[in-house]
């Protein structure tokens, strides 16, 4: 059967009602689908009986300054990529039926949360996907909705909204595919040439230096940045925007780190601008080796 396409919250709504006994997984995204988000909807499409994706480009996340307008869109290519990952139900609104314009209603993250990594330098971006999230949650209504954690910002801020308003919905975050480089899969990266591709694998490279050192007992934070910092160096290529250690749930800055940490990082390559993250135990090899 072809994979129905519902284009206003009405239309999914209505087709939703009579499914309302099955368990809903949701995979919200902005298309330009790649392997990463595949995963997203195979985790959903296992753990429930029916899986809803959504494909909007949210103009509330872009700043003035940013790829709206530039931000790949490829709908055809990503029904097929649905229909072929057994995808129940695609939901591509218009800005129009989604009701954006300058007097929608906001939904304002926890200031403490927005004060470091992305929300510094992208100010007004995660206004704009709690407020996206918000409305495509109370759209759909599912039972889980699946969120990678190579946003790890965006995660941490959408379970923080999920449980301060009350959201009844299970959050899941997917871990990070890589292509064999190490490379996390974006849809930015199709912006990049082979060497750019190249260039880039120096970002999870110098992430996994830190983990090396903090698997060694370190738990300092400047110690754990300078691992990354030194194998940074060796693609001055890459623009550095941010590098921080933080706690993974409040996203305040670290000077130590007790039990895990999420070690952030964003930055250009041929002006891409790219983020990565994992997350530092330096007590884990330890523990794992008693
Ligand atoms: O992660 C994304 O693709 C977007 O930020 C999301 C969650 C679909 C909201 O627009």
């Amino acid at each position: 059967m072809d994979l129905p396409i519902f284009t206003t919250p009405s239309e999914l709504g209505h087709y939703l009602q009579s499914h309302r006994s099955q368990a809903i997984g949701f995979v919200p995204t902005m298309g330009a689908l790649h392997l990463g988000h595949q995963s997203l909807i195979d985790r959903a499409r296992h753990e429930n009986t029916l899986a809803v994706v959504s494909i909007f480009v949210n103009p509330l996340q872009f700043g003035a300054n940013e790829d709206l307008d530039q931000y790949p869109r490829q709908l055809e290519i990503d029904r097929v990529i649905c229909e072929t990952a057994g995808v129940d139900a695609l939901f591509v609104p218009t800005p129009e039926s989604m009701g954006i314009n300058n007097t929608l209603t906001q939904i304002i993250p926890p200031p403490l949360m927005l004060s470091g990594l992305c929300g510094r330098t992208r100010v007004g971006h995660f206004q704009g996907v709690a407020t996206i999230v918000t409305k495509l949650l109370n759209i759909v209504q599912p039972d889980r909705a699946y969120f990678g954690e190579k946003d790890s910002q965006q995660l941490a801020i959408i379970r923080r909204i999920v449980t301060d308003l009350n959201i009844p919905v299970d959050i899941v975050g997917c871990p990070t595919l890589r292509a064999a480089s190490g490379l996390a899969h974006s849809s930015r990266n199709q912006y990049l040439s082979p060497t750019g591709k190249s260039q880039a694998a120096v970002i999870y490279r110098s992430l996994q230096q830190a983990r090396a050192v903090a698997n060694s007992g370190e738990v300092h934070a400047p110690s754990i940045l300078a691992a990354v910092m030194t194998e940074l160096a060796t693609v001055p290529e890459f623009e550095l925007e941010y590098l921080e250690l933080v706690d993974r749930h409040s996203l305040q800055s670290l000077d130590t780190v007790e039990n895990s940490a999420l070690l952030a990082i964003a930055g250009r390559i041929e002006n891409t601008r790219l983020i990565d993250n994992i997350i530092i135990e330096p007590h884990r090899l330890n523990y794992d080796l008693e």
